[in-house]
This record gives C-alpha cells, sequence and structure tokens, in this order.
C-alpha cells in the first residue's frame, strides 16, 4: 500500500440485501405498484456522479423516478455546501416539502451530500425540519441501501456524517443520466484546503481510485455509445498520489484515450499548481481528447493567491496557458474567479481584470467571496462591503463579455466538429458543444441528438454560436 494508506473496498453484499429489503417491504406498501423516488441534485458534477450512485442502488431496490416530488415515495436532495447561496436554495426547497408530508405521512424525505457533512447543518436540520427522516454524508454513500432501510422500518429519523477519510469504495450500481454524456469519477476529495474552500472539510481527503477499474469502465462507457466522457476529481492533477505503481494523470489520459472509438473525453478540474507539461503535451497528442482546458486560477494577484493558499503565482499561471495555448491548436480556455476575498482591493482586483484580458478565456464561472464555517478565510478581516463587491462582479462580467463575444466572432465561417445534444426549446432548434466546450445551436432534425455533426459557423451572439449541418453524418465524423 502507497504512503496515506487508502483502503479499495467493495460495496458489501449486505448492502444489497438491503436492497432487496426495500424493494420487497415497498412492494407491499404500493401493493404491487412500483415505488417512485425523486431525486434533485445541487452543485457540481461530483455530486451528480454521486447521484448515479444513489439513483442506481434505488433502481436495484425497485424504484422508478419521477420529474416531481408531488407522487413520490422517496424524496432526496443532495446539497452543495460550495456558497451560502446553494445552501439557502436547499433550505428554502426543504422547507416546502413540508405540505408533501402533510399529505402524504408515509413519504420518506432525506437529505445528503456535502452539507449535511457539516455539524452546525445537520443540527439545524434536526432541529427545524422535523419531517425529514434521513440525513447522510458523502462519506455514508457506501451504507445508502442500509440507512434507507433502517428509516423505514424504524420509523425513527437517521442522521449519520462519516469521516472514512481512508477508504474508497467501488461496485456500486450506476444509473446514468444521460446516453451520450457520462461523467467518470476518477479520484475523490481535496488536499488543498484553499483558504476559502468547503470543499476538503466536506468531501474528505484525496483518493484515487485504481487506474484498472477506471479503464474497465471508461470501456464501458465508450462500447454503450457515450461520445462525451468527462473525467472528475477536484484536482485531477494529483490523480495517482496514493497509489503504488506511480501512475499519473497524464498516463490515465493516455490509457483511456487509447480505447478505439468515437469519443470526446474530456476532464475537469485542473489545478494551476499541478498542471503539468506532460498533461498539455498529452492533450496536444490526443485522439480523442477534446480541446478545452478548464483551469480556475481565482485571482489575478499574487498576494491574494498566496492569501487563498494558492501554491502558483500569475507568472506560473500565464506560464502554463501560453504553453497551452502554443501547443494546442484552436485551445479553449476556462476558468473561476473569485471576486472580493477578504482584504483584496481595488487594485488586486483589477490585476484580475487585466489577467483575463491577456488570456483570453471561452467563458468563465464567477463568484462572489462567500465565507464558509470552519474555513481561514471566515476569520479573515472583510472590510470591503457586499454593494462594492457587487461593483467589481459587474465590471468583470462586462469585460468577460466582449472577450468571450470577440472569441466566438472569430468562429464565425470555421467548420466545427459538434456533438449535438438536445433542444433548446425554441421551435425546432437544437443545441450542441464543440470540442472547447462552446455552445452552438441550429436547425436540425432530432435524430442528429447524441451524433457528431461538421457544422459551419454561421454567426455568434455573445458566447453562443448559430451554425448550420451542411451534410448530416450518419455514421462516425
Ligand atoms: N476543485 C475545483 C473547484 C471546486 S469549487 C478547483 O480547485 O478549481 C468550484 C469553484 O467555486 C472554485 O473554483 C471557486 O472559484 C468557487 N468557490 C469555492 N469556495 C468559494 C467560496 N467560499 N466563495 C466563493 N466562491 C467559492
Ligand atoms: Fe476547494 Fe481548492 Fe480543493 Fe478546489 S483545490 S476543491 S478550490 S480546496
Ligand atoms: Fe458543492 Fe460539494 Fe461539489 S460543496 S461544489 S457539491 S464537492
Amino acid at each position: 500500500m502507497a504512503d496515506s494508506e487508502i483502503s479499495i473496498n467493495s460495496l458489501s453484499g449486505k448492502q444489497f440485501e438491503y436492497m432487496q429489503l426495500i424493494a420487497e417491504i415497498m412492494e407491499i406498501r404500493k401493493r404491487g405498484e412500483k415505488p417512485v423516488a425523486f431525486i434533485r441534485t445541487y452543485g457540481c458534477q461530483q455530486n451528480v456522479a454521486d447521484s448515479e450512485k444513489i439513483k442506481g442502488m434505488l433502481a436495484q431496490s425497485g424504484f422508478e423516478f419521477s420529474d416531481s416530488p408531488e407522487n413520490a415515495d422517496f424524496i432526496l436532495f443532495n446539497t452543495c455546501a460550495v456558497r451560502e447561496h446553494a445552501e439557502d436554495r436547499v433550505f428554502g426547497n426543504v422547507g416546502a416539502l413540508k405540505n408533501i408530508k402533510r399529505k402524504h405521512p408515509q413519504i420518506l424525505i432525506a437529505l445528503c451530500g456535502c452539507m449535511m457533512e457539516q455539524e452546525h447543518i445537520a443540527n439545524k436540520i434536526y432541529k427545524s425540519f422535523p419531517f425529514v427522516g434521513l440525513v447522510f454524508g458523502t462519506h455514508s454513500l457506501h451504507h445508502f441501501p442500509e440507512l434507507m432501510y433502517n428509516s423505514l422500518v424504524n420509523g425513527k429519523r437517521v442522521f449519520e456524517r462519516g469521516n472514512d477519510d481512508n477508504k474508497l469504495y467501488e461496485g456500486f450500481p450506476i444509473r446514468r443520466d444521460g446516453s451520450f454524456k457520462g461523467w467518470l469519477p476518477i479520484m475523490y476529495g481535496c488536499n488543498n484546503f484553499c483558504t476559502y474552500c468547503i470543499v476538503p472539510y466536506v468531501r474528505g481527503r484525496e483518493r484515487s481510485r485504481d487506474k484498472q477499474i477506471i479503464l474497465e469502465e471508461a470501456a464501458a462507457m465508450i462500447n454503450n455509445g457515450y461520445k462525451d466522457i468527462t473525467l472528475l476529481g477536484q484536482n485531477v492533477n494529483s490523480y495517482g498520489k496514493n497509489l503504488e505503481g506511480g501512475v499519473n494523470f497524464a498516463q490515465l489520459l493516455r490509457e483511456i484515450d487509447s480505447i478505439d472509438g468515437d469519443y470526446w473525453l474530456r476532464f475537469m478540474t485542473s489545478h494551476p499548481k499541478d498542471c503539468s507539461k506532460e498533461l498539455i503535451d498529452t492533450m496536444a497528442k490526443g485522439t480523442h481528447i477534446s480541446r478545452h482546458l478548464h483551469l480556475p486560477f481565482q485571482s489575478g494577484s499574487d498576494r491574494v493567491l498566496k492569501e487563498m493558499n494558492r501554491h502558483y503565482d500569475r507568472k506560473r499561471y500565464l506560464e502554463i496557458v501560453n504553453y497551452a495555448k502554443e501547443k494546442i491548436d484552436g485551445l479553449s480556455l476556462t476558468s473561476d474567479i473569485i471576486v472580493g476575498f477578504p482584504g483584496e482591493t481595488y487594485d488586486d482586483f483589477k490585476q484580475t481584470l487585466s489577467l483575463i484580458k491577456e488570456v483570453g478565456f471561452t467563458s468563465l464561472f464567477t463568484f462572489i467571496y462567500s465565507p464558509r464555517v470552519g474555513t481561514p478565510a471566515a476569520e479573515m478581516d472583510d472590510p470591503v462591503p457586499a454593494s462594492e463587491k457587487s461593483k467589481w462582479f459587474q465590471e468583470l462580467l462586462q469585460v468577460q463579455e466582449e472577450i468571450a463575444a470577440k472569441r466566438c466572432a472569430d468562429m464565425v465561417g470555421s467548420t466545427q466538429k459538434v456533438l449535438i445534444e438536445g433542444k433548446t426549446g425554441k421551435n425546432n432548434e437544437l443545441s450542441g458543444r464543440t470540442s472547447g466546450n462552446i455552445v452552438v445551436e441550429l436547425d436540425a432534425p432530432e435524430s442528429t441528438i447524441g451524433t457528431f455533426q461538421n457544422v459551419t459557423i454561421t454567426k455568434a451572439r455573445n458566447w453562443i454560436l448559430k451554425g448550420k449541418i451542411e451534410n448530416i453524418n450518419n455514421g462516425g465524423i
């Protein structure tokens, strides 16, 4: 076993027995009708991937799924703790379930995910929402069937927060939401402790999955027709650090990329401190690897980056970005930014603006700093008023809008390979994405959904492209 002693375990047979028992209980309760579950997922793709495991376990317990909570027998919210706004939305929506519980007292209402790993939140749920019967955190997924069984048979409230930091579980049944676009977690947790961030506290230490298991899962997805596979981790660049045999992320990427098939391979998130030239070279030489790099820089000011505990500076960030631009034709760069970190001045903020102008990102995920209980930044002096931060934020959005619009306008006239993803809701219009993850809207038959098409870009509207298919492709491109 490697230095950090991560043990890999299989979901135990006992849990599959609980799934069977749940199916039997529900069959009696529903008098032979199929039980229905409603699952709502907040937050990032890690949570989406966790919900797909929960849905897999529920499907094995005989459940069908509904898009509305009204007629469900089981309601679950998988929550996110990353910003206050995310938590407020959950509290608001949980409050609204009270009426459903009153109308259908048999219903089981459950909350799970990152918020539930925080003691003060679990306590608040316990006190303020007595109709919530089951609460469990991100560390308890591997015995969800047992917890659910206990709440169904005992009628008592079940609350569990775990701390299985050194364990990783395999062998979950997975029920993926999409049929051609899918998530593939390669690691869990985070060791970086950026000073503003709650994730390491609610997701635990970094744990990489075994390479062979990932390769098998990727091959199975490709075989089953997945066209767009995103490898997931809070910092994929540190993949392999807890594994024997010295495998790193670039190697893993090359091995997946060597699987034959018609698909794109994406990954997120890359931490700039660990983004290697080897990774960029792998992207440049790859067959299936998309030309998209999501590389969050958070702030353009070295002083703020240091306070954030990010372990890189502006110079190092630009070095890796410029290397990537040089090596990867048509590279699309995206990033995350925090505005108004404690102690950030307008001068610091201007450096963020100058960095985005210098790099030319396709799109940005921008956030106003939100203090998180238990993180070091929540204890720092934060003298800038919210109204001022809000002005900076608007300024940032405006600058980025111009950059994105120009970037998109430059693509007019080009032909792009696009994965057609679904309807936009306007007339017969469909939308898809380029390899660089840029949205393209176009008129095309519904039969093209889930296929790659060569699309000529005809127009650009801010960060969205309009295009048309010259000849519909029925095979691979
Ligand atoms: N692991 C990823 C991101 C995880 S959270 C990474 O390191 O890039 C996604 C984004 O939320 C972060 O990149 C950051 O920009 C933002 N974020 C995290 N904590 C935040 C906070 N307390 N306030 C505002 N934004 C935050
Ligand atoms: Fe949070 Fe930093 Fe870890 Fe990303 S790398 S999840 S921002 S602590
Ligand atoms: Fe939110 Fe948890 Fe993801 S806090 S951003 S759902 S890891």
